[in-house]
């Protein structure tokens, strides 16, 4: 076989863990959950400059991607073609902005005809726009699923995903076909994530006759999905609320909590252009993004249930345990965990982390219990003694 083939044959059919991206959850901002169709240039690097002078970028936020509405058409050779009012200087331009903070730079689209807001799609010009977006300096693509009417599913995200390779540029490749085929189940080694749900929504238990979700309804939708994630393959539960405005502080603090517990990608979705000081806290808090970033990289499960009163577990590379203890009640409760609940043994001494208070509660043996606000948790990072 002539060498070059055998080259481009291995790298075609390379997991996607094997590319060596996304080996933990990305973390980002994504235009959508604050700004849907309302991007342009102008927010776009103010949000690079805020990512950097918020010290989100120093917290590890990396990718900053322009959801739906950037495009408007294709040029007579199908090249698709940036909103010349809102991108005047194009994407390259910005892709050098974007880069120049220290940054990656995302876009997207979607394996139909056209957007889910009536945008081209890339159905048919795949291979173009791979090209395209990795002349551009592209580093991450969120691909959607509106207006696939008769289109197999895993064929539209693997010819996108076989273009994004070919283009000879390193591309993490977000599948986002709201969990509909189970991408879990055959997404590893086509993208690097996949959302495993509808649209998350900026309320807490809240539905929408169309498919949005509120947070509790996203997290109760993850239980059973943590065999299915690992470094270069995440699944995705959609991007954060957190800053935008219809969750409590202590609903922002589970939100965020859970998402880290999940291994979830960790894509803001706020205006970080003057975000409160309390948003930034919980957006910044570097103990509990070192458990979503743990290289483990296993997704948390529950491991108790009792009504309102549940907890949660992900462990971790260093053999500590990182444990939510969630009270979805109206009411303060005492919420414990037992130390057979997370497989350790009861004799066990053990270390207690509190990631919100960032303070040791202490050594306990057998069990640990706290008080948990309404709707609230309190996470900690349990550390077997010696
Ligand atoms: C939805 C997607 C959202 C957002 C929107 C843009 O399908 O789930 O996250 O990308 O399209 O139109």
């Amino acid at each position: 076989m002539h060498a070059l083939l055998a080259v481009v044959l291995l790298v075609a059919g390379m997991p996607a863990a094997a590319d060596g991206l996304a080996l933990t959850p990305p973390m980002g901002w994504n235009s959508w959950n604050k700004f849907g169709c309302d991007v342009s240039e102008k927010l776009i690097k103010d949000t690079a400059d805020a990512l950097v002078a918020t010290g989100m970028k120093d917290a590890g936020y990396q990718y900053l991607v322009i959801d739906d509405c950037w495009q408007v058409r294709r040029d007579a050779e199908g090249r698709i073609v940036p909103d010349p009012d809102r991108f005047p200087s194009g994407m390259k331009a910005l892709a050098d902005y974007v880069h120049g903070q220290g940054l990656k730079f995302g876009l997207y689209s979607d394996a139909g005809t056209g957007t889910c807001q009536k945008r081209p799609g890339s159905k048919d010009h795949e291979d173009v726009d791979a090209r395209t977006y990795a002349a551009w300096g592209v580093d991450y693509l969120k691909y959607d699923w509106c207006n696939a009417e008769g289109q197999d599913t895993r064929d539209s995200y693997a010819r996108m995903s076989r273009a994004l390779r070919a283009s000879g540029r390193p591309i993490v490749f977000s599948i986002c076909e709201w969990g509909s085929t189970k991408p879990w189940l055959w997404a590893p080694g086509v993208g690097h994530l996949w959302r495993s749900t509808g649209d998350i929504q900026d309320c807490w238990d809240c539905g929408k006759d169309w498919g949005g979700l509120g947070v509790v309804k996203i997290i109760d939708l993850q239980a059973d999905l943590h065999p299915f994630a690992g470094p270069g393959h995440w699944n995705d539960p959609d991007m954060l609320e957190v800053g935008n405005g219809g969750l409590s502080a202590a609903e922002s603090r589970s939100h965020f909590s859970f998402w880290a517990l999940l291994a979830a990608p960790l894509m803001a979705g706020n205006d970080l252009r003057g975000m409160s000081a309390e948003t930034r806290e919980i957006l910044t808090n570097r103990e509990v993004i070192a458990v979503d970033q743990d290289p483990l990289g296993m997704q948390g499960r529950k491991v108790r249930d009792d009504g309102d009163r549940e907890v949660w577990m992900k462990p971790l590379a260093d053999g500590a345990k990182a444990v939510i203890l969630f009270n979805r009640g109206a009411a303060p409760a005492s919420v414990g965990v037992a130390w057979e609940d997370v497989s350790l043994a009861p004799r066990t001494k053990v270390l207690v982390r509190d990631l919100w208070r960032k303070a040791d509660a202490g050594s306990f043996t057998g069990r640990y219990e706290a008080t948990v606000g309404p709707h609230d948790v309190v996470m900690v990072r349990i550390t077997p003694q010696p």
